[in-house]
């Protein structure tokens, strides 16, 4: 019976337990967007701690002006060589990473330096806002825009290509295709945010076509080590539909990824952290994502993540539920996660939720790199 310090066959690699760590933004990289020497600490100080798998934070595959000005990139030679040093740090243990591939579709901000920069409108399936957001470090904090209609998504597609290019020079195990949390794959799936009438929207097999897209662009880079996140139950970033489209939907978008050999599929359960409540009500269409999509997974690796107790991830991954499940905020929190669960050790390190995405008035070691650690 599998445990979860069983090791686990993902694609081309062997990762030696069943404890990941989710992508979680947290804003350190350069103002350029390269990736640096902390974001090196923390990463290896996770993989130390004893994490089978860690998926890097969301990675931009092009310039854009994100909610978080120093999100890092992979669209350049600076930044690739910053990931490098960094997945070379990860490899000095056992320890796989995969890249996590973002473009943010509608949730950019055109007067972000980066997107000013980039010289492109923010670009979305359809010129629909999201509801909400604040863009904090600009100017009169302003909320989300109405974004530009792409004209043609296979340009798109391309950009997602080059980064799965760029992340295997950078040494990285594998991509994982951001396709959650209201970003622009997810936006060509949700029927609130795509309405195109051209073979990109409206049919499900329409608004599945771009990610579905993607995914085989990234198997041509990267093989059997290609996965998607998707969150159904939609909430962030102005998302969600009714109980049974979402179904629909996901029942076949997941069954037709299900069949490209995938290295996993992760799925993200309920979060009230990232939960947008809008007009004084949650977002989420709430319902339980693993067992309503568990059937439909038959030849990939199964993951979830999401609020997850160490407990509950032993009875999920012992019972065969799933394969492995990706913790977030724990991980944040506890650099040796892993390790700590293994020798029935407390998490007792209070996440400090105000630094979980940087301050530019303050160090960025704080609330990243200095949480203790108690086992060695
Ligand atoms: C965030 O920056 O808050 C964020 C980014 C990506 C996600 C979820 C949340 O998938």
């Amino acid at each position: 019976m599998p445990t979860l310090f069983t090791p686990l066959k993902l694609g081309s690699v062997t990762i030696p337990n069943r404890i990941g760590m989710s992508a979680l933004t947290r804003n350190r990289a350069d103002v350029s967007t390269t990736p640096n020497e902390i974001m090196k600490e923390y990463y290896l100080q996770r993989a130390v701690g004893g994490c089978g798998f860690i998926v890097s934070e969301g990675t931009l595959v092009t310039r854009q002006g994100s909610e978080w000005p120093q999100a890092p990139g992979i669209w350049n030679k600076d930044q690739i060589a910053g990931w490098k040093a960094i997945v070379d740090a990860v490899h000095s243990t056992d320890t796989k990473i995969y890249c996590q591939l973002w473009h943010l579709g509608r949730a950019n901000h055109p007067d972000a330096p980066e997107q000013i920069a980039a010289g492109v409108p923010v670009y979305a399936p359809s010129a629909i806002s999201a509801r909400g957001g604040k863009f904090r470090f600009l100017p009169g904090k302003p909320g989300y825009v109405t974004p530009t209609e792409i004209e043609d998504p296979t340009t798109l597609i391309e950009l997602f290509r080059q980064g799965a290019i760029n992340a295997k020079e950078a040494g990285f195990d594998g991509v994982e295709l951001h396709g959650a949390n209201g970003y622009l794959i997810h936006e060509f799936l949700d029927s609130t945010s795509n309405k195109r009438t051209d073979q990109w929207g409206g049919s499900v097999e329409n608004r599945s076509r771009f990610g579905l897209e993607i995914l085989k662009v990234l198997i041509e880079v990267f093989g059997a080590d290609v996965s998607v996140k998707l969150s159904p139950a939609g909430g962030y970033n102005d998302m969600g539909m009714p109980l049974e489209e979402t179904l629909e939907t996901y029942n076949y978008f997941i069954s037709e990824a299900d069949k490209l050999g995938l290295s996993y599929i992760v799925l993200a359960r309920y979060i009230p952290f990232l939960d947008f409540v809008i007009d004084g009500k949650s977002r989420t269409t709430h319902f339980d994502v693993v067992s309503a999509f568990r059937p439909v997974i038959k030849n990939t690796k199964f993951f979830a993540n999401g609020s997850f107790t160490p407990a509950e991830a032993e009875e999920f991954v012992s019972a065969g539920t799933v394969d492995a499940v990706l913790f977030g905020i724990p991980w944040i929190a506890h650099p040796d996660l892993a390790k700590r669960i293994q020798a029935g050790q407390p998490l007792d390190n209070s996440p400090d939720v105000k630094s979980f995405y940087g301050h530019p008035d303050t160090p960025p070691q704080l609330g990243y790199t200095d949480y203790p650690a108690l086992t060695s």
